[in-house]
């Protein structure tokens, strides 16, 4: 089947929290949504087709997980990945975020550490400050427009942290890490027995040839350590159904986070998450493998308008994920100035670098998963106010 990304489909009455949420966030609806990372397209048809299947039944009762739930997702990382998982190590959860919610507070004590590598997607911070731990910030590098660990300054980190979050690949850098550099961190963190924690949601969305290493495939040490949280919600765009999975090293981490959740008597899909993720698993890879082709012409498009229109943000095509990262810092203005910029000149609804890494001044986060004639228009009107400037 052919889908067509370019084509417009209007969420104005899909409760979508990227459009209605415009005003409580931008103080205005008057701006293009660039925001939230969910996306403007329609998700593939074989999932679209079991949901209406489920609905048509009429009775959406106690649902319960047959094991082809999980066996869909195994195959899933082992034939895109080739990580073979245990699924008796699998376990369902919410959602992503609510998993690093959960192993802050069950392996971390109260008061402890939580290393992150910033700029990172902003729940890192929020999460660790909600339960009542410090953030330990390794700052990545930036090197010629190129990211990097500083692996001093993490392994100095690793001696008070208690645990380490990953996020692989990266958002917002959209860095896939290479082996390398994951198996160097991984063995740092064992070696300082800090708890690892990898948040590898970003997983399916890769580009440029690149390859992702689910951190818990590089060894059976390895994989015996770390914790893993993935899911379809980004990779089909289907995070208002919330369904993830988490992956153990050991049947005992397993149990300690499954009963957390049991005792707010939180263990059952919803009756679509189900259908939909067993759908996706195994018949969506048709719509991601046109899905790619179409984000990457994207990241394209907008490198090429920057450095064409408006030389003075920088910007460069992700390998992973669907977001932008956008250097402003040569439009001379403060983080206040450019949020303010952003909105009220631009018309433009994007996420504030320093809401990543609070020490930064002068990025922003543009979601590049739309279709081509938004991102036009928006580059159109930022391409006008930088000149206006
Ligand atoms: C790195 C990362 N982790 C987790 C999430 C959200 O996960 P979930 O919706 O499963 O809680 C996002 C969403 O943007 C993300 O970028």
């Amino acid at each position: 089947m052919q889908y067509h990304f370019d084509q417009i489909v209007d969420r104005s009455a899909n409760h979508s929290a990227k459009y209605d949420e415009r005003k409580k966030k931008f103080g205005t609806e008057n701006v293009i949504p660039l925001w939230v990372a969910d996306m403007d397209f329609k998700t593939a048809q074989p999932i679209i087709d079991a949901l209406t299947a489920r609905a048509q039944e009429g009775i959406w009762g106690y649902t319960s997980r047959p094991d082809s739930y999980f066996e869909a997702i195994r195959a899933w990382q082992m034939r895109r990945n080739g990580w073979s998982i245990d699924p008796a190590l699998m376990s369902f959860s919410l959602g992503v975020v609510q998993s690093i919610g959960a192993v802050i507070k069950l392996f971390t004590p109260e008061g402890g550490n939580v290393l992150i590598q910033t700029p990172v997607y902003s729940e890192f911070y929020e999460m660790t400050e909600a339960a009542n731990r410090r953030v330990l910030e390794n700052r990545l590098v930036e090197r010629n427009g190129k990211w990097t660990v500083d692996f001093e300054d993490f392994e100095e980190k690793l001696r008070q942290a208690d645990l380490f979050l990953l996020c692989s690949p990266h958002n917002p850098l959209g860095i896939v890490w290479t082996p390398e550099e994951l198996r160097r961190m991984a063995e740092l963190c064992m070696k300082y027995h800090v708890a690892l924690f990898s948040d590898e949601i970003h997983s399916d969305l890769i580009f440029h040839g690149k390859k992702h290493t689910p951190m818990a495939s590089l060894s059976p040490g390895i994989a015996g350590y770390v914790i893993t949280g993935i899911s379809g919600t980004k990779t089909f765009n289907l995070a208002g159904l919330q369904a993830s999975t988490v992956v153990f090293p050991n049947r005992h981490t397993k149990k300690v986070f499954d009963s957390f959740w049991q005792r707010m008597d939180i263990q059952r899909n919803n009756a679509f998450s189900l259908t939909a993720m067993e759908a996706a698993f195994t018949h969506g890879e048709e719509w991601l493998e046109q899905l790619l082709p179409y984000i990457s012409g994207n990241f394209d498009f907008v490198v090429d308008y920057c450095e064409r229109h408006i030389p003075k943000i920088k910007t460069y095509a992700p390998d992973a994920t669907y977001l932008m990262w956008l250097d402003c810092r040569g439009l001379g203005l403060n983080n206040g100035e450019l949020h303010d910029f952003m909105i009220q000149k631009a018309g433009l609804g994007l996420n504030d670098g320093c809401s990543f890494g609070r020490s930064l001044s002068g990025y922003m986060r543009l979601n590049a998963a739309c279709p081509r004639s938004v991102l036009e228009k928006a580059m159109g009107q930022l391409e006008a106010a930088v000149n206006a400037l």
